[in-house]
């Protein structure tokens, strides 16, 4: 037995599967999905073969062919890893699991019609990285494992489903596709059903595997995308205007880093208790609606979920210890497609916000410094806990070091030459240090590698960034702590992200009349920018600021994305004192739960677990 990811059960001695066939039946009804999944591996293989799962139940596991059983155990779940699925194969190269997901399965949220815009048919969709892919289907959950897939989706006729893979067909079920044993024959193929079927033929890493089904529309922004949501027309148009710019971002991908491996580049909008900003999933990007702002801002979100299609999706960490070579590399991806599209000034603010994140990620792990580095040891560490700005923002300063260091030209021709070597491989850090050292000779010699990737925080040639948009707006903050408030005609042409640095170069908590003051001036806490709105009602918390704990209430309540949830939590009930604020917490999350996200539901208890 030898792992080769701390967060799976594969083994470095078994098969990799090469090909995933899923047949999904969707039942609203009982929030499960019964399914089967016919797994290729590249030979026949003897012995035992190690897969992941979590909160399935594997009814049996059948030669593909004959149907006889095969012979399997199943460990006890552990509480990062779920279970270890041993399979004993006898000569096959291919085998079938019959298996059913739970209500709670991690990765799959259920919103019931009432949760939904439309509240008139229910939704459901995945959000498989970290390590939740394995609640969905059985699999080597590994990003060190790649994978072809296909799936035929069973569900309600009223509802239409979105992969993030090639759409074949809408097709009625048909009566031998149910000998798959997934379910009976008559649920399959009663008249109240529809099969989609999908394709993807470039090879994924397990975590990368998504769908979403409801009640969806669209509308066509670009020759390469479309961007789906739920179908309401003004929610529809909203998004379309939003992201019309995305062709544009795809051409300046395209230019700085080669070309787009993956034909299409469609969007979708998902309810809001969408845990994350944006989802990589590749072909099909999944995003929180708080990023239709009416102010082209939600543009920078896409970037970076475009930047991963050459930075992680394209080349991708071999395990999470090795993070950052996915969001540090599409930080900075991301960044040089804002400066391209949105101008330098942009990206700087954008720089200086993720630099002011980075130094506060210092403080919330100044105990497990181990967090603060880039390589890091998850061992017994479930990724999620530690989710942070970290790999995103000292990876970002790491290549933005060596770009100064060499030059753009120089440095933009080891990008693009880096993406065409790995691409539709997965690589560890020590393979970029090769790579970087082969092909810059002597860089080791003016930049401390080994201080950058394993050591611990921010080392001294890391850079804050300089323009006069941002030292304004950081002496601004500073004025503040003095008892000034910006004037109007200072913030006149402030958009929100300028709010989000002036907020955050606040001191943490203020006199209570100074956050009212300010509130009443400029109406932070009622934003609709979440970002400004959440930075405004996290100092709100920290000074004690009660007026304003009913507009944290409904925002806890009304989106479910964990860089909000996770502040504002975190400030009700770190620290002494805070008996209202821990009760308030406690009652808000009781309350609201149910329409969070099961990550989601899991990171907030970790943060009651920490301070309650
Ligand atoms: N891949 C991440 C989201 C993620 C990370 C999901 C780890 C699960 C585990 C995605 O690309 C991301 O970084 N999203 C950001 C967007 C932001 C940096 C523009 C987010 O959700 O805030
Ligand atoms: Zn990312």
């Amino acid at each position: 037995m030898a792992p080769i990811d701390p967060h799976s059960f594969t083994d470095s001695t078994h098969p990799l599967a090469t090909h995933i066939s899923l047949t999904l039946y969707v039942d609203f009804s009982t929030s499960t999905i019964h399914g089967s999944a016919l797994i290729s591996l590249p030979n026949p293989h003897s012995g035992a073969l190690s897969l992941d799962t979590r909160s399935l139940t594997i009814h049996s596991i059948r030669d593909p062919i004959s149907l006889a059983t095969i012979p399997y155990s199943l460990s006890p779940p552990d509480p990062i890893k779920g279970c270890h699925v041993t399979v004993s194969l006898s000569n096959h190269s291919s085998f079938l699991v019959l298996y059913s997901t739970s209500p709670s399965s991690s990765a799959l949220q259920w919103l019931l019609p009432w949760q939904t815009f439309n509240k008139k048919y229910p939704f459901v969709y995945t959000q498989c990285q970290a390590i939740h892919a394995r609640s969905v289907f059985p699999c080597q959950d590994t990003p060190a494992a790649r994978v072809r897939y296909s799936c035929r989706i069973n569900i309600p006729r009223q509802l239409s489903a979105v992969m993030s893979a090639r759409h074949v067909e809408r097709r009625p079920p048909l009566s031998q596709e149910a000998a798959a044993l997934v379910c009976d024959s008559s649920l399959w193929c009663s008249e109240e059903r529809v099969v989609e079927e999908f394709e993807m033929e470039q090879p994924i890493p397990p975590y990368l595997f998504a769908f979403a089904v409801g009640e969806l529309g669209f509308r066509e922004v670009g020759p390469r995308t479309r961007v789906y949501a739920e179908a309401v027309p003004g929610l529809l148009d909203d998004a379309a205007r939003e992201f019309a710019g995305t062709e544009d971002m795809i051409r300046q991908g395209e230019r700085l880093f080669g070309p787009y491996e993956w034909e299409r580049f469609d969007l979708l909008v998902l309810p809001p208790s969408f845990p994350y900003g944006g989802m990589e999933n590749p072909r099909m990007v999944f995003l929180t609606p708080t990023v239709i702002k009416g102010d082209a801002s939600g543009a920078q979100v896409v970037a970076h979920e475009l930047a991963h299609s050459w930075t992680g999706n394209l080349i991708t960490n071999k395990t999470n210890d090795h993070f950052w070579l996915n969001e540090g590399f599409t930080t900075y991806a991301e960044r040089r497609i804002v400066e391209a599209v949105q101008g330098e000034d942009r990206a700087t603010l954008n720089i200086g916000i993720g630099w002011k994140g980075l130094n506060e990620e210092m403080e919330r792990f100044k105990d497990k410094m181990e967090f603060t580095k880039l390589k890091t040891n998850q061992e017994g560490v479930d990724p999620d806990d530690v989710y942070s700005q970290v790999p995103y923002e000292k990876g970002f300063q790491f290549l933005w070091r060596i770009e100064r260091q060499i030059g753009r030209p120089l440095f933009d021709e080891f990008l693009k030459k880096y993406i065409a070597t790995f691409k539709f491989q997965s690589i560890d850090t020590q393979t970029f240090l090769d790579f970087l050292k082969a092909n810059i000779p002597g860089i080791e010699k003016d930049i401390d590698l080994e201080l950058w990737t394993e050591g611990t925080g921010i080392p001294p040639d890391a850079y804050e960034p300089v323009s006069n948009i941002y030292t304004k707006i950081v002496s601004l903050a500073n004025e503040f702590k003095l008892g000034r408030m910006p004037r109007e005609d200072e913030v006149a042409d402030w958009q929100g992200q300028e709010w989000e640095l002036y907020l955050e170069n606040l001191p943490k908590s203020v006199e209570t009349s100074q956050v009212l003051a300010l509130d009443e001036r400029y109406r932070l806490s009622e934003s609709k920018d979440y970002e400004v709105k959440v930075a405004f009602l996290q100092m709100a918390i920290s000074s004690k600021c009660r007026d304003k704990y009913g507009e944290v209430e409904k925002t806890l309540k009304e989106v479910g994305r964990m860089k909000y949830l996770r502040p504002l939590y975190t400030a009700l009930v770190q620290g002494t004192g805070k008996e209202e604020e821990k009760i308030l917490a406690e009652r808000v999350f009781a309350e609201a739960c149910d329409f969070y996200h099961p990550i989601a539901k899991g990171v907030v208890a970790s943060i009651f677990a920490k301070h309650l």
